[in-house]
C-alpha cells in the first residue's frame, strides 16, 4: 500500500500555495490520509532532514523547515512516491520543468515550497516522525477509486 510524506515548507505557507498545491494531488487522484498544520521543533526538523547532517546548508534547511507553520501530509495511491516527486519536480527550481510543483511556483533551491519522501523506505520513517498511527486515515475507501484505477481490488489504495 503506497503512502507518502510531503510537506508545504514555511514559505509555501506564508506565500498562501497551500490550496494550489493540494489541489493538484487531490486531481491527480491520490487518496489524502493525514493533514496538519505545525511549526517543527528544531530536533524533528534534525531528524527529518538528518540525511544531510554535516553538510554545509544543513543548518540553513533545518533553521527554514523551522521557520513558520508546514503543512504536513501522507498522501497514498499507485506508485504515491515516484508520482509525487515527479510533480514536486527537480531540487533545484531552475532545473524543474514547467508544469512541477518547484517548476511554476519556486525560484530558489533554500526556498522550494515543497518536501517529499524519496522512496518508500523513507515514507515509512518520515509518516513515523510527523504523525501518531491514529492520525493516518489509510483505510478509507475513496468514492472515485473505481474511475481513478482500472483494476481495483481491496488492496489498492
Ligand atoms: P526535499 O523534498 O525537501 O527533501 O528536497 P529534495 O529531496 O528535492 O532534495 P534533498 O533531499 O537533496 O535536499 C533537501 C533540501 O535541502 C532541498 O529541498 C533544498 O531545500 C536543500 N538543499 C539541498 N541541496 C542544497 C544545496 O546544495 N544548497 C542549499 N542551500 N540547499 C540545498
Ligand atoms: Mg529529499
Amino acid at each position: 500500500m503506497g503512502l507518502t510524506f510531503i510537506a508545504i515548507k514555511p514559505d509555501g505557507v506564508h506565500r498562501g500555495l497551500v490550496g494550489e498545491i493540494i489541489a493538484r494531488f487531490e486531481k491527480r487522484g491520490l487518496k489524502l490520509c493525514a493533514l496538519k498544520v505545525v511549526v517543527p521543533e528544531k530536533a524533528i526538523a534534525e531528524k527529518h532532514y538528518e540525511e544531510h547532517a554535516g553538510k554545509p546548508f544543513y543548518p540553513g534547511l533545518v533553521d527554514y523547515l523551522c521557520s513558520g507553520p508546514i503543512v504536513a501530509m501522507v498522501w497514498s495511491g499507485k506508485d504515491v512516491v515516484a508520482v509525487t516527486r515527479k510533480m514536486i519536480g527537480a531540487t533545484k527550481p531552475a532545473q524543474s520543468e514547467p508544469g512541477t510543483i518547484r517548476g511554476d511556483l519556486a525560484l530558489d533551491m533554500g526556498r522550494n515550497v515543497i518536501h517529499g519522501s524519496d522512496s518508500d523506505d523513507s515514507a515509512q520513517r518520515e509518516i513515523k516522525l510527523w504523525f501518531k498511527e491514529e492520525e493516518v486515515c489509510s483505510k478509507y475507501v475513496k468514492a472515485d477509486r473505481m474511475w481513478v484505477y482500472e483494476v481495483t481490488d481491496e488492496h489498492t489504495h
